[in-house]
């Protein structure tokens, strides 16, 4: 847990509540936390599907691991207090994106469950859509478009995800996305339907 030092701090409540920019996008802010292994498309994915969303007039924004890493979590690196403290921040940045009305994607290995769980209580039921990015590590290190799971496998790279770190899949997601299986087209469709059917999103037809 994190220690809340501030005192004599008051919680001031907006003039414009949420559901008056709901109605006014006539879609719904929401965390669409994607996880998995290294290499395994969560990135890839998000931007295909904030793609899609754009085309649909819907505001959304990608928080990417490497990106927020050179910025806000620059100081912190790879052992597990400080991925629980990567994973606390970003929650609460993806949280704050939903509330002002965007779909807020992350893009996090966010290796362990704890961590997200915690990110989703910060969010109201049906509005924190865990999406594993399922796809086998044999796969993902055939991948490697960046070398790290090579480095890692030779010992340049210690406390590396599927190698020498590790990785608690979800138990209950809202959405598996098996990127080893299918195309990455076939994967944004499912995330874009799943959205359509839980009222995220307005069907693609009532528009
Ligand atoms: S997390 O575990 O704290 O959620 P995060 O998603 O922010 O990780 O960062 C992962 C990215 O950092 C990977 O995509 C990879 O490019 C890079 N990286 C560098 N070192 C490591 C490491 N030891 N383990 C995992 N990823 C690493």
């Amino acid at each position: 847990m994190t220690e809340q030092k501030a005192t004599n701090i008051t919680w001031h409540k907006p003039l414009v509540t949420r559901d008056e920019r709901e109605q006014k996008n006539r879609y719904k802010g929401v965390v669409i936390w994607i996880t998995g292994l290294p290499s395994s498309g969560k990135s890839t994915l998000a931007h295909e599907v904030e793609r899609l969303l754009f085309e649909r007039g819907c505001n959304s924004y990608v928080l990417d691991g490497d990106n927020i890493r050179h910025g806000l979590n620059k100081d912190l690196g790879f052992s597990p207090e400080d991925r629980n403290e990567n994973i606390r921040r970003i929650g609460e940045v993806a949280h704050l994106f939903a509330d002002a009305g965007v779909i807020a994607f992350t893009a996090f290995i966010s290796p362990y469950r704890e961590d997200r769980d915690r990110a989703r209580t910060l969010n109201e039921p049906g509005r924190f859509i865990e999406v594993f990015c399922k796809c086998s590590a044999g796969e993902c290190e055939q991948r490697d478009p960046k070398g790290l799971w090579a480095k890692a496998r030779k010992g340049e790279l210690k406390e590396f995800t599927g190698v020498s770190a590790p990785y608690e899949d979800p138990l209950k997601p809202e959405i598996v996305v098996e990127t080893d299986k299918y195309s990455l087209a076939e994967c944004a469709e499912q995330v874009m339907r799943y959205l359509e059917e839980n009222g995220i999103i307005p069907s693609a037809s009532k528009r």
